[in-house]
C-alpha cells in the first residue's frame, strides 16, 4: 500500500476546488490584497487550482499548461509585502476551515504554504513609503 498524497487525502478535485474558490472570495474581501488583483479572478483562480492541485501531489496540471512554475518571478509585477503575505496566509488557513481540510492535512498544507508566502515577499517599502 503507498502512502496517500496530501491532495488524496483532503479529497482530491472536489477539495481543492472548494479551497480555491473559497480563498479568492476572501481575497476580494480583503482590503490589502485586493488591489493587486485583477477585476476578475477567474484566470488566477484556474491557474492556482492547477498549481495547488501539482504542489500537493496531484496530476501535474500547472507544468503541462503554464511550464516550470517561477513563481517568484511571477509575482515580481507586484509589491508583496510581509504584511500581504501574512494576509494571504490568513485567507488560505480560513479557506482551507471552510473547505472541511482536517487538522492534520492542513496543518502540512499551511507549513509548506507559510515558506512560498514569504518567499514572494519581494519589497519591504509599505505603501506610505513608496509615496503612492
Ligand atoms: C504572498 C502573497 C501573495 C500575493 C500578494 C499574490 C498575488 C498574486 C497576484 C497579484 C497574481 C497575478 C494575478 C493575475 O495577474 O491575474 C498572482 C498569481 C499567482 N499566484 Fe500569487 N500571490 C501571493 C502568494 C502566492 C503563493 C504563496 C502562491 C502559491 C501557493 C501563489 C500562487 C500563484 C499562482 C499559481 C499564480 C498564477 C501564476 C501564473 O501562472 O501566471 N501566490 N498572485
Amino acid at each position: 500500500m503507498s502512502a496517500l498524497t496530501v491532495y488524496e487525502a483532503i479529497g482530491g478535485e472536489t477539495t481543492m476546488r472548494r479551497l480555491v474558490e473559497s480563498f479568492y472570495d476572501k481575497v476580494a474581501a480583503d482590503t490589502l490584497l485586493r488591489p493587486l488583483f485583477p477585476p476578475t479572478f477567474d484566470e488566477v483562480k484556474e491557474r492556482q487550482f492547477w498549481f495547488l492541485t501539482q504542489l500537493f501531489g496531484g496530476p501535474r496540471l500547472y507544468t503541462e499548461r503554464r511550464g516550470q512554475p517561477m513563481l517568484r518571478a511571477r509575482h515580481l509585477p507586484f509589491p508583496i509585502t510581509t504584511r500581504h503575505a501574512q494576509a494571504w496566509l490568513r485567507c488560505m488557513a480560513s479557506a482551507m476551515a471552510d473547505a472541511d481540510i482536517p487538522t492534520p492535512a492542513r496543518e502540512a498544507m499551511l507549513q509548506r504554504l507559510t515558506a512560498t508566502a514569504y518567499h514572494m515577499v519581494n519589497t519591504e517599502l509599505e505603501e506610505e513609503q513608496r509615496g503612492i
